[in-house]
Parts: C-alpha cells; sequence; structure tokens
C-alpha cells in the first residue's frame, strides 16, 4: 500500500515505539492519528506536525472512546487505511510474591484488557472503516499492525500477565487476517526484543544489563526508529499478511 496521503492511526503514538511510528509513517507522506491517554505528550506531536497529526486522548480499552477516535479521524481526514497498535502496558508481578501471596486478579485482568482487548478493539473498529475505502489496483483497502514482544514466545520471571496478553496478541493474527482477506484487509504483529524507549528507560541498570547481555547482534536495545521502519515496510508490501516478526537482535530471554 502506498502511503501518501495515506490516513493512519496509531495508539501509544505519544511515546516509544508509537512515535517513532508516527515520525516514519509522516516521513512517507501519510497522515496520522495518535490515540493515546498522555494528552501533554499527545498535543505536542500533533504540535509538531501541524496539518498532517491530530491527536485524540482515547482509551483502547475502551469501546465507546475507541469508536469516538475513529470517528474523529475520518471526519478530519477523510478515510482510514492503516492502524498501529503500540499502546501497551507493561506490568510485572509474580504469580505468587516473595511472601507467597497471589497476584490480585486486577493486575492481571488490566493488563489484559489493555495489551490484548485493547489491540482488538481498535483492530475491530478500524476494520470496518477500512472495509469502506474503494481497493487499490492489489485490491487492497487496509493495514493493521498489532505489537506483541518477544515475552509472547519466552517470557520472563513475573510475566505471566504480559506473557498471556502478547500470547494473545500472536494468537489472533492469523485468524483476524483470515476474517478480513475479503476485504482485501492485510494483518500483521511484529514481537519487538528490547526497546529503548520510556517504558524501559524506567528501569533500573542492575535490570537493564542482563537483558542485553541476551541480545545476540547488535548488542544493544532496539532503537525504535527500527521498529517504525519495520511498520512502514509492512504497510508497503502487499505480500506480507497473517505473520508475526520477531525484532529483537537474536535475543532469547532467559528466566531471569
Ligand atoms: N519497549 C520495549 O522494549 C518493548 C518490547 C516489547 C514490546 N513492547 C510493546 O510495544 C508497545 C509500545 O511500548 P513502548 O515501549 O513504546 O511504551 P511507552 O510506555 O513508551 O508508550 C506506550 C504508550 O501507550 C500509551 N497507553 C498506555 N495505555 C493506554 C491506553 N489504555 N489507551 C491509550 N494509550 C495508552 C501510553 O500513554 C504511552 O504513551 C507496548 O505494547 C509494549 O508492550 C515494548
Amino acid at each position: 500500500m502506498n502511503l501518501q496521503n495515506a490516513v493512519a492511526v496509531v495508539t501509544g503514538g505519544a511515546s516509544g515505539l508509537g512515535l517513532a511510528t508516527v515520525e516514519a509513517l509522516v516521513a512517507r507522506g501519510a497522515k496520522v492519528a495518535v490515540f493515546d491517554m498522555n494528552e501533554q505528550a499527545g498535543a505536542a506531536v500533533a504540535a509538531a506536525h501541524p496539518g498532517k497529526v491530530i491527536f485524540q486522548k482515547v482509551n483502547v480499552a475502551d469501546a465507546q472512546s475507541a469508536a469516538e477516535g475513529i470517528a474523529a479521524t475520518v471526519k478530519a481526514f477523510g478515510a482510514l487505511h492503516i492502524a498501529v497498535n503500540c499502546a501497551g502496558i507493561g506490568a510485572a508481578g509474580k504469580t505468587l510474591d516473595r511472601d507467597s501471596k497471589a497476584l490480585p486478579l486486577d493486575a492481571f485482568a488490566k493488563t489484559i484488557q489493555v495489551n490484548l482487548i485493547g489491540s482488538f478493539n481498535i483492530a475491530r473498529l478500524a476494520a470496518e472503516e477500512m472495509a469502506k475505502n474503494q481497493p487499490d489496483e492489489d485490491g487492497q483497502r487496509g493495514v493493521i499492525i498489532h505489537t506483541a514482544s518477544v515475552a509472547a514466545f519466552d517470557g520472563q520471571t513475573g510475566q505471566a500477565a504480559y506473557s498471556a496478553s502478547k500470547g494473545g496478541v500472536v494468537g489472533m493474527t492469523l485468524p483476524m487476517a483470515r476474517d478480513l482477506a475479503r476485504y482485501g484487509i492485510r494483518v500483521n504483529t511484529i514481537a519487538p526484543g528490547i526497546f529503548d524507549t520510556p517504558m524501559m528507560q524506567g528501569v533500573s541498570e542492575e535490570y537493564r544489563a542482563p537483558l542485553i547481555a541476551m541480545v545476540q547482534n547488535p548488542k544493544r536495545f532496539g532503537a525504535p526508529a527500527e521498529y517504525g521502519s519495520l511498520c512502514v515496510s509492512i504497510v508497503e508490501n502487499n505480500y506480507l499478511n497473517a505473520e508475526t516478526i520477531r525484532l529483537d537482535g537474536g535475543i532469547r530471554m532467559q528466566a531471569k
């Protein structure tokens, strides 16, 4: 799909991987609606790209909030062709804590609600709009990109909720691509390794060093721009569908 004048929604677009995706899409000529809960950061992204980026305060996990955001996007830009799900939370907590007390069920549910249900929520509403587009010369109407994590496959200690949420994202990729094939809408997922975003910058050096040690090559965290560049490639390559792509420098995470 050609990005010039295409319209995209990027959730979590006020920070980290989402922000880098906004920058990459705008650089290729797309118009972007940033959906995020962080009003200050979201408004700043829009202000940096007048006429090309709008900000909508959207809670991805809420049906009405997402529907309002999608409607505002179509009103502002006339259509919707691309949805990139980057909004997510990364809370850690062991099934039993050091006092052998069970993880509160709410903590598990919150992670599923934002990372998994939020991703489906945006995808279903975006697909409804994409289905209205005129197909391009290759029969394409839209592209959906989810963000999982390598924790979907090798989750660490304390990542039961996070890994479950991301495993769910990987799991829904193929059936969603099958559901939407007849509309010319492709669905792919990126499973990032560890990226240098505010989510990881909050982590102490003591925790960062062993993570970098598990990366094969290059021996560093991923740069958000590398994630944004893969999103552009996925949009532009019509034959890439129903796939989960690890973007991780070859990391295979150990238990800790
Ligand atoms: N950074 C990493 O190393 C890494 C690795 C693997 C996967 N991921 C995943 O990539 C995605 C982006 O991560 P990041 O590192 O850029 O994080 P980040 O914290 O920098 O950005 C996440 C953004 O999502 C927003 N957000 C959170 N909950 C929301 C909600 N309910 N509705 C709307 N917006 C909401 C936040 O306000 C924030 O702006 C997440 O899904 C994360 O799980 C990140």
